[in-house]
């Protein structure tokens, strides 16, 4: 039996309290699915910035009424004290996902993103310390490797960020940090890499490489690729975040606390792979992906060339074994964007 199999047997049987930030968003709302599934009880708050109703009104009708009552939503605003603190009331577990993501956003608008990714995050750190919660699980991001070359990425051997949003999230850590040093907060801040799944927004300005695309696919439209479509990246599927999440929450390694992990799966994948590999699933329902060309554009400032995770920390310290290799990934999020984009189109 995997450490998640005992993780998720034990949680079947012993009701805990979450708080999800950002619950609304991609990763928020699958971790709620998983966490209602597993029969736990979660508080959910969302501002709504990029997240939608519909995602969460999906989890309702995968989850079922009954699981759902154990479900409570705020709409609120990590960028409010207070809302974080009527959230972090009477929980045991913070996974906390709320942020603007997205680089050319912040690059855009870095006040924004500021508001929202430190002044909120300190917020949430503060309200976690005052309603005494046993864990803070947070969202980091592998923008922090910055300009590093070094490859496979090691959590401990950082590069200068490249964008507002790389700075927003390195200082979620330092502040991390702090708050155990000053405070006696125990946390564990999980580096994500190019994260994929059902409920990844394929609209907007800034949406992530494989909603965009599958919406492009699906719908017969211009695909662009940026440069040569050998960047390479470590794309994983989301329900591998979600382990991370809940071996970082129940873990009791001391060893394991107050630490910065990769979550990736010390993979590498081509956009130029990706785009085969993402046609290939769809070609067979959709006839003009057969005849359907990328077309390649210039790179865009400030992407780093290759990105690869060392997995190895969390593989040791937590006992994360991913489930999904990218393919399998894929094939459930194809699966999703299906069902869900068509009726879009
Ligand atoms: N998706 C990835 O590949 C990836 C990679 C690295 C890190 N991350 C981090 O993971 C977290 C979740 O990302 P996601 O892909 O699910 O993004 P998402 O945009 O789908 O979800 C973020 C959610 O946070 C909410 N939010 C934003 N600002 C808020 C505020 N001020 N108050 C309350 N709610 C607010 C949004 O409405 C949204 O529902 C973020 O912290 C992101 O930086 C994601």
């Amino acid at each position: 039996m995997t450490k998640y199999q005992d993780i998720q047997q034990q949680l079947k049987t012993r009701q805990h309290r979450w708080l999800i930030t950002g619950v609304a968003g991609f990763i928020g709302s699958n971790l709620l699915e998983t966490l209602l599934k597993l029969n736990q009880n979660v508080v959910g708050l969302d501002n709504f910035s990029a997240g939608h109703q519909h995602n969460l009104d999906q989890v309702r009708e995968l989850v079922g009424e009954a699981a759902w009552r154990n479900f409570k939503f705020i709409k609120g605003d990590i960028r409010n004290l207070q809302d974080c603190q009527l959230a972090c009331e009477g929980v045991d577990y913070v996974l906390h996902h709320a942020a603007l993501g997205s680089v050319p956003r912040s690059i855009e608008d870095p006040i924004l993103s500021n508001e929202s990714n430190v002044t909120g995050f300190v917020n949430m750190l503060v309200a976690a310390r005052d309603h005494k919660t046993k864990r803070f699980v947070y969202a980091a991001s592998s923008s922090t490797y910055g300009d590093h070359p070094g490859l496979p990425k090691v959590e401990s051997v950082i590069g200068k960020p490249l964008s507002p949003y790389a700075v927003t999230k390195y200082v979620n850590e330092l502040y991390a940090d702090v708050f155990n040093r000053c405070y006696g907060i125990d946390s564990i801040g999980l580096r994500y890499f190019n994260v994929f799944g059902p409920r990844q927004d394929p609209n907007g300005a800034y949406a992530a490489v494989i909603p965009q695309w599958v919406a492009a696919l699906i719908k017969n439209q211009t695909l662009y690729i940026n440069g040569d479509g050998e960047t390479t990246r470590d794309f994983c599927f989301v329900d591998n975040i979600v382990q991370a999440n809940l071996l970082s929450a129940l873990t009791e390694d001391k060893a394991a606390l107050n630490e910065i992990y990769n979550v990736a799966l010390n993979d590498s994948t081509s956009l130029n792979q990706l785009y085969k590999m993402m046609s290939d699933l769809l070609k067979d329902d959709f006839s003009h992906i057969s005849e359907h060309k990328p077309v390649y554009q210039d790179f865009r400032a400030g992407d780093v060339r290759h990105s690869q995770a060392d997995i190895s920390k969390a593989q040791n310290l937590l006992g994360f074994a991913p489930t999904h290799t990218v393919d399998q990934g894929l094939g459930e999020a194809m699966a999703w964007y299906k069902k869900n984009l068509q009726s879009t189109s």
